[in-house]
């Protein structure tokens, strides 16, 4: 016979009311705010599951695994907000109210700082395999102006779904950056982004496994856009009719990224080069909302 076990609920708040009272010290407000309701909401989720002591050791044993694996090519810590959508629940939270703004959305682990510089028009993919694809549009602020000198970064895995860092050879491919040019215009070659997992091979994928869900995400490319006077723009595009839209690992994909592709067999393209192979276009225009918009 399973017998209950008695709630005693003023013995378990006042746990919680000790802990809150120990932060009343805490100079700094926003520290806090942040920890008091983070203190009630974590007690309140102990109680809500009924938390046992073998489960509160899993968890330690769960997070201390993520910290192991965790080191400066590898942040196993972001990939389980990533997959647990707190990563994008904080870009919904910050997103700009100003109407026409293109949507945020993760940064992901794959962002390098010192990715070379490219010419307008030059090629980013710098030997990653895959189709060649020319990316182009116009950066504009929500009113309407173009945005000229912005810079736009852009990264990308390769045809076999892995980044340049992934590699264990130390090489530079499928990203770079560029400035606007006179009318807000950005344009370069790269590859047809294809899907690909997230990096499953840790704890966080374990929890997927466990959980019955997927590593993949859909096709994309990322950029980061900054403007004097605008806000950082952190974004994806993602390929229209991916089987992955629907099932993103890490809940990135907002309707208004996703974009279509136009295939061209081998022969002029629209550069005035000619390309050898098939190629891929696909045009996207960013719109960044003033700095003074939160
Ligand atoms: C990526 O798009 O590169 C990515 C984003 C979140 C977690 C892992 C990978
Ligand atoms: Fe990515």
């Amino acid at each position: 016979m399973t017998l209950e076990r008695a709630v005693d609920s003023d013995r378990e708040q006042s746990v919680t009311d000790e802990v809150l009272a120990s932060f009343d010290g805490t100079t700094d407000p926003r520290l806090r705010t942040i920890m008091t309701s983070l203190v009630r909401h974590l007690h309140a989720f102990t109680r809500e599951i009924r938390l046992s002591e073998q489960e509160w050791e899993k968890a330690i044993e769960f997070l201390t695994r993520v910290g192991h694996i965790t080191d400066d090519r590898r942040q196993e810590f972001i990939l389980l907000s990533d997959v647990l959508g707190l990563s994008m629940l904080t870009v919904a939270v910050n997103e700009p109210t100003a109407p026409g703004a293109t949507a945020a959305t993760v940064f992901g682990p794959f962002f390098i700082d010192n990715a070379p510089e490219v010419p307008l028009g030059g090629d980013i993919a710098r030997g990653a395999a895959g189709t060649p694809c020319y990316v182009s549009g116009q950066v504009r602020s929500t009113d309407g102006t173009a945005i000229i000198g912005a810079r736009v970064d852009v990264w990308e895995a390769d045809e076999d779904g892995f980044y340049d860092v992934q590699y264990s050879v130390d090489h530079s491919a499928g990203r770079g950056w560029l400035h606007t040019g006179d009318e807000g215009e950005y344009r370069f070659w790269s590859v047809l982004p294809v899907p690909y997992p997230i990096p499953h091979d840790g704890p966080v994928g374990d929890l997927l496994v466990a959980s019955g869900r997927g590593p993949m995400r859909p096709a994309h490319l990322h950029f980061k856009v900054t403007a004097p006077g605008y806000r950082t723009l952190v974004t994806h595009i993602f390929v229209a009719e991916d089987p992955y839209l629907g099932c993103d690992a890490v809940f990135g994909v907002k309707d208004s990224l996703v974009v279509a592709v136009d295939h061209h067999t081998a022969g002029a393209a629209l550069d005035g080069s000619v390309s050898e192979r098939d190629w891929a276009s696909i045009n996207f225009d960013i719109v960044l909302a003033p700095e003074d918009d939160r």
